[in-house]
């Protein structure tokens, strides 16, 4: 995934590319270019740099690149390492200058005819095709540069959006979408594009979304779509005040999105303060925290929905550090009759610390005598951080979204934490709580690593739409993590959706695999790989179609059309519920997306639910 960003008009326009491209960070950040006609000598000016966009706009403080037409990238790598000569724009003849954000299929192909046509690749990316084929058709029509692109985007397979400019057209930009999002910014005497309106909010907040096979050439004063037939057409304007608040989801279409996006950002926030160097700092959960944690022999658990599934997964790493756990909805806990063992911590966890099942719960335990109770909450000023001994804040920030997102990984850290800190009281050595420290730390960079899958499971969700069922498969610590996928693609898409423990598949849900029934399955690089492995074959066997999410280092032995793998990089195993989480909110979003329902609020369900 990588961001776009052009601009047109009579002021000089690098610092609004420079900006957009910030805002597109969240795209990717190996590397960023820019590319300017600068009008005083009619020379294309190009500025590319590796890492993020800081770095180009410190480059271009040595390096000033001005002009008042001009495109820029910042690139999350697919073809060629990240490096200047692979970074965004590429050039053709110093004439052509091309933005890509996608993949381009046939490059080899167009890349062997062009070679032989005398063009000299420089990088290694597959964008460079479409500097070279632009300039080649440029030349055999006469210099008509919409053309050149048009003949260009017929000759390409892929997913794609472009942004394309000439040195000898110094009155258009063309841009091209197929695949990959694209939107045109409406100025007054200037216009701009984008891979999304967040980039352009600063100077515009009239927008149109191109369409898929739009191809759009966008000049000072006008700008004109023609649909993949070639023929002129309107597509509505839109306004950032009519996109639903854009200033509160930030430009993102919907606030589960903006929330997905987050985090990285409010993990790290998590994190703060609570671990430094390797080390866990007790006084996380308050000063009195320490001195009771010692005596915690037991933990029971509590909550509803999503925060029951983070619970879910807490139980599978407090016992791997030796600690009794049991885990329950807190609908059902209420109401029964249940056996504290000594020193037992009671745990609620919660977004919204209102649940009104999770707060009667809490008012039960207190009088079944808990060593103490503490709450793992995302609001401080919340009934159930009030009414609990001791508090561990979850830092997600407003979550807005019904289907919980930031919310339940935030969680899943603070849990970690606990299980990390009581484990310490349980054995844990140092060395081993510093390496796992360590693995939390990594976690905003693996996040964004998922992130970037962004698109690709877009493409997935497309064989989701038309489904009535899907399956999501797990284990270990996993299977909560394919509870939550099942979940959240239920809450929002009204899919019916359930999970299993991969294990257990063959004692009866096999019976509903066929073509119809799409299995999801997330492949961390655990000691049961294998065993996931071997239950994903008899899926296979059965004519299942899979939708795997892997660490980078599976290799799963499954191949065909059936099989649909995306590599998640490598995941320390300590983290993998966390991070393998994101593949499956976005999987949920976008099948979402593509049946038209409503994302933020589905119908029947509500964020708080303060009734019984
Ligand atoms: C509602 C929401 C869920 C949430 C659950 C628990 O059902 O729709 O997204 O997981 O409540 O909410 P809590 O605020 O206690 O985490």
């Amino acid at each position: 995934m990588c961001g776009i960003v052009g601009a047109i008009g009579e002021r000089n326009m690098t610092p609004i590319l420079l900006e957009g491209l910030r805002r597109l960070e969240y795209r990717g950040y190996d590397s960023a270019g820019i590319v300017t006609l600068d009008q005083r000598d009619n020379q294309l000016h190009r500025v590319r740099t590796v890492g993020k966009v800081q770095t180009l706009a410190e480059r271009l403080q040595q390096e000033p690149a001005r002009g008042s037409l001009g495109l820029a990238h910042t690139r999350w790598a697919t073809h060629g390492e990240p490096s200047e000569r692979n970074a965004h724009p590429h050039l053709s003849n110093n004439s052509i200058a091309v933005v890509h954000n996608g993949i381009i299929e046939n490059y080899q192909e167009l890349k062997t005819k062009l070679t032989a046509a005398g063009y000299q690749f420089v990088s290694d990316t597959d964008t460079e095709v479409v500097a070279h084929l632009t300039d080649q058709h440029l030349r055999q029509n006469g210099g008509d540069l919409l053309a050149a692109v048009r003949q260009t985007a017929a000759q390409l397979t892929g997913a794609y959006s472009l942004g394309v400019m000439c040195r000898d057209d110094p009155d258009r930009l063309i841009a091209a979408r197929a695949g990959s999002p694209l939107v045109l910014g409406i100025g007054i005497e200037e216009h701009f594009i984008a891979s999304d309106v967040f980039a352009l909010v600063p100077v515009t907040q009239s927008f149109v979304f191109l369409e898929e096979g739009d191809i759009a050439e966008v000049q000072r004063e006008r700008f004109t779509i023609y649909d993949r037939d070639g023929n002129a057409v309107e597509r509505p304007l839109s306004y950032a005040g009519q996109m639903g608040g854009t200033a509160g989801k930030s430009g993102y279409r919907h606030f589960m999105l903006k929330e997905i996006f987050e985090q990285p950002t409010v993990v790290a926030e998590t994190l703060e303060g609570r671990v430094h160097q390797g080390r866990l700092l007790e006084d996380s959960f308050g000063p009195e925290a320490g001195p009771l944690f010692d005596q915690v022999q037991g933990v029971h658990i509590v909550a509803c929905g999503t925060s029951y599934h983070a619970g879910l997964v807490a139980r599978y790493w407090l016992e791997n550090l030796g600690i009794p756990c049991t885990v329950e909805v807190a609908s059902e806990y209420r109401y029964r009759r249940s056996v504290t063992p000594p020193n037992t911590l009671f745990v609620t966890i919660s977004q919204s610390g209102e649940t009104a099942d999770t707060l009667a719960a809490l008012r039960a335990a207190k009088e079944r005598g808990y060593l103490t109770t503490l709450a793992i909450c995302n609001v401080a000023e919340s009934s159930l951080v009030r009414e609990s001994a001791l508090t561990l804040l979850t830092r997600a920030g407003r979550e807005i979204g019904v289907a919980s997102t930031k919310a339940f990984t935030t969680q899943l850290v603070a849990l970690r934490l606990l299980a990390l800190l009581l484990g310490r009281c349980h054995g844990l050595s140092e060395s081993d709580e510093t390496a796992l420290a360590r693995d939390l730390e990594l976690l905003p960079k693996a996040l964004e690593r998922a992130l970037a899958l962004h698109e690709a499971i877009e493409r997935m969700a497309e064989s989701f739409a038309e489904k009535h069922h899907a399956l999501f498969l797990g284990r270990g610590p996993q299977y909560p993590i394919a509870m939550e996928g099942a979940l959240k693609l239920k809450e929002i898409s009204y899919i019916h959706a359930e999970a299993y423990p991969a294990g257990e598949l063959k004692h009866g849900p096999l019976a509903l695999v066929d073509a119809d029934m799409p299995v999801v399955c997330v492949l961390p690089k655990d000691g049961l790989l294998e065993k996931v492995l071997s239950n994903l074959q008899e899926v296979r066997a059965r004519g299942g179609e899979l939708f795997l999410f892997a660490d980078s280092e599976v290799d799963t032995h499954l191949s065909g059309v059936s099989t649909h793998v995306l590599s998640l990089g490598a995941v320390p195993e300590s983290i993998a519920p966390i991070v393998f989480t994101v593949p499956l909110q976005l999987l949920a979003y976008h099948v979402a997306i593509l049946k038209g329902t409503d994302v933020d609020q589905p119908r029947n369900l509500a964020k708080s639910v303060t009734v019984e």
